[in-house]
């Protein structure tokens, strides 16, 4: 028989500027399941344990980093840390958190990215990015972002504006496609050896075929005017794509340049050239 766990606070209070932690299951081989408590600014970690473990955020407010940038998780969405990876949790704000290690069993299949590249990353400063094709695609940005500032508007809109959302709908799936299949074709395959399978890069494919999805969403939703799919797909999409961006424009562009060797940048270089 299961039970809901209903109300963590009553099994485990928030302790004030700090942390608490109590095993809610251990079976020897199996799996052992941990509820910790972190009061905001506390940190879980560095840690890494032998077996893959899951975190599992019950509420908003906490960041996972790797070694490398914090990355903010969403409540109730598991993320899976591999086996002998050290990390470090925080809490940007009160709450709790379930910490699952598989012992001697499969862990669960990985679903999207595990360390999130994140609106905390993507806030950080932006790199001085002087490749040419880098610096092109981050203009296709700022095109893409006014086209999302459009699209906002004409949702907004009363009544709301369906040629408008058309025609930027009509925008991101042909314009911000085609730049979505530019940065696989030239730059993620020269960025993938440098990674492991939790990688920023699959990260970002991932948005690719995520914002995909919601634009197809919003085509279906303008062929049946069906204003509700419309009106939520576009707010998905719209959220996706500027935090898409943000990431790369902060994160992986910068990143992407300080890791490339000279011959993988030439190569971008001809990509440039022969677009
Ligand atoms: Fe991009
Ligand atoms: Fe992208």
């Amino acid at each position: 028989m299961t039970y809901p766990l209903q109300d963590c606070a009553s099994l485990l209070p928030i302790p004030k500027g700090g942390l608490d932690s109590m095993t809610l299951m251990d079976l020897p081989g199996s799996t052992f399941i941990h509820l910790l408590s972190l009061d905001k600014g506390a940190a879980y970690g560095p840690i890494a344990f032998p077996e893959p473990s899951q975190i599992i955020p019950l509420a908003p407010g906490f960041a996972v980093s790797g070694g490398g940038p914090l990355s903010a998780l969403t409540a109730h969405e598991p993320i899976l840390i591999p086996g002998q990876k050290a990390f470090t949790l925080e809490a940007t704000a009160p709450g709790h958190v379930l910490l699952l290690r598989f012992r001697g069993l499969a862990a669960a299949e990985e679903e999207g990215c595990s360390f999130r590249c994140s609106e905390t990353a993507a806030a950080g400063p932006t790199g001085p990015v002087t490749h040419p094709l880098l610096q092109r695609w981050m203009a296709e940005h700022e095109a893409a972002l006014a086209c999302l500032a459009r699209l906002e508007e004409a949702l907004a809109a009363t009544p709301w504006d369906g040629q408008a959302v058309a025609r930027e709908a009509a925008w991101l799936g042909g314009e911000v496609k085609a730049h979505n299949e530019a940065e696989e074709q030239h730059l993620f395959p020269l960025l993938d050896p440098h990674f492991g399978d939790h990688s920023p890069v699959s990260c970002m494919r991932d948005e690719h075929r995520e914002l995909w999805h919601l634009v197809l969403q919003l085509q279906e939703g303008l062929r049946q005017e069906d204003v509700t799919t419309i009106v939520k797909a576009g707010t998905q999409a719209i959220g996706i794509l500027r935090n898409h961006i943000a990431k790369e424009n902060n994160v992986l562009y910068p990143m992407a340049e300080r890791m490339l060797s000279p011959e993988d940048l030439d190569r971008l270089s001809r990509a440039f050239q022969e677009a």
